[in-house]
């Protein structure tokens, strides 16, 4: 097994302690410094990158507690470990006092050593994620919304260019990339944020009714028109009108739409006198709009209409850079809704994350994230995954394989992880036994 690459340094005058330290430290793959003073622990936390301190307290001339006072100072990311022979209830708290991670307290075995290393790393690692979260929504009109891929920061580069301005916008992205909260953070971080900011889908209005929904109507429009109604229009005034699924918006609805872009005004159902409008208009599709274009169901005039400025968010699997981020923002969300605290990832659960494909994009990975935090009972670990991220496939990058060499060596993966197990190996690949058996002759 390769060495981690944490770095510890061991500060004690015991030589004895030391070694043991060491010992222990190294069977669990930790890199270790060794230092029999505070003196000789200072000349290493200079040079070198050191990720946990653990000392004594008791040592000639210089004791351990002001090491880890000028380590508090100096290094205040760095967790320290204190070692201590006096477990009285003063000792300790006058240890806490110094600013110390944690305490151990002498004798200690293997495994309360251990124990105390893995909290004190994650709670180092805890610090870390909130502190890149709360780097990342700094100074950001709409810190929901967190990224630090290249094309994320795109994104927000255009935001800031829209968000004063009424300028009618096309979001396209796959369904989950958060076409919505793009949206949302042109609205809410903008200088119309005050005024109202109303999302409709358009697909899920029955065509009958969209015209009336979107343009209000006028009392005797229709049977059942008792009183003079307003639609989404007349509710955004002022502020954002979000179109969601634009797509699936009727030709009817599409021709007024084009004129309220048009002339900036609109007309109720059962109604000749126009009104003017005052709203800007930002419409989301998931489908390929030139391609309704040619089949005559969106109009071409619309869509120019629409994408005077045009955002395209990427699927997540092209910026693979903003999963970590991303990972560690539900987990703080769903493990303080549900654990009451955060919970740290697995590295092997962080490589998985990194590798799947994500279909359902940024939603699946709050889905995924937000049933793990629910199944674990500590650090989330591969076994809090659903099956199909625990068994998906390594696609060797550039070195391709035929359907059936991949299957044929799926197969044999599945089956060394469940040991051989064939009945527990057809579950997983959802076919039945004996296709199994024929495909492993
Ligand atoms: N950059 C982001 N930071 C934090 N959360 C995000 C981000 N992008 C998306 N999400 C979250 O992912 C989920 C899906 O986002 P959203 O609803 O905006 O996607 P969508 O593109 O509108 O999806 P659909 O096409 O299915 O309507 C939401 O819960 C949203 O809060
Ligand atoms: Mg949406």
């Amino acid at each position: 097994m390769a060495l981690r690459k944490e770095n510890i340094l061991l500060v004690d005058d015991d030589i004895d302690i030391l070694e043991l330290l060491q010992r222990h430290l190294q069977s669990m793959q930790y890199h270790t410094y060794k230092a029999v003073s505070v003196k000789e622990a200072l000349y290493i936390l200079k040079d070198t990158k050191i990720d946990l301190l653990i000392t004594d307290i008791q040592m000639p001339e210089v004791d351990g507690l002001k090491l880890v006072k000028f380590a508090g100072e100096h290094y205040p990311e760095m967790p320290k470990l204190v070692i201590t022979g006096y477990p009285s209830v003063d000792g300790a708290l006058e240890v806490i006092k110094s600013g110390a991670t944690d305490y151990l307290t002498k004798p200690f075995t293997k495994e309360e050593l251990k124990q105390a290393v893995q909290k004190a790393f994650g709670q180092e690692r805890k610090r870390n994620i909130e502190k890149r979260i709360a780097d990342n929504q700094k100074g950001k009109g709409y810190p929901e919304m967190i990224g630090e891929s290249e094309a994320f920061q795109k994104i927000t580069d255009i935001i800031s260019r829209v968000k004063d301005n009424k300028a009618t916008i096309l979001i396209n992205g796959e369904s989950g990339t958060g076409k919505e909260l793009v949206a949302r953070a042109i609205h809410y971080s903008g200088k119309f944020s005050r005024s109202p900011f109303v999302a409709v889908n358009c697909g899920a209005i029955p065509e009958n009714l969209q015209e009336s929904e979107f343009f209000g109507y006028v009392k005797g429009a229709f049977t059942g028109a008792n009183e003079n109604r307003n639609g989404f229009f007349q509710a955004a005034e002022g502020g954002t009108l979000f179109l969601d699924e634009i797509g699936t918006a009727s030709l009817a609805v599409q021709t007024k739409l084009l004129r309220a872009l048009q002339e900036k005004e609109i007309t109720r159902v059962g109604s000749r006198k126009p009104e003017k409008v005052d709203i800007r208009i930002i419409a989301a599709t998931n489908q390929d709009l030139l391609a309704a274009i040619e089949n005559k169901k969106f109009r071409e005039d619309l869509f120019y209409r629409l994408t005077v400025v045009e955002i395209n968010v990427p699927p997540l699997r092209m910026r693979k850079s903003d999963i970590p981020l991303l990972a560690a923002m539900f987990l703080k969300k769903y493990g303080v809704e549900y654990k009451d605290r955060l919970l740290g990832l697995s590295p092997e659960v962080m490589r998985i994350l990194e590798r799947y494909h994500w279909p359902g994009n940024i939603r699946e990975l709050e889905n995924v994230i937000q049933r793990a935090v629910i199944m674990s009972d500590g650090t989330v670990d591969v076994k809090d995954l659903p099956e199909n991220l625990k068994y998906q496939i390594e696609f060797p990058e550039g070195d391709l394989l035929p359907l059936r060499e991949m299957e044929k060596e799926y197969i044999q993966r599945v089956l060394v992880h469940t040991k051989g197990n064939k009945t527990k190996a057809a579950e997983i690949l959802q076919i039945d036994r004996k296709t199994l058996r024929d495909k492993l002759k």
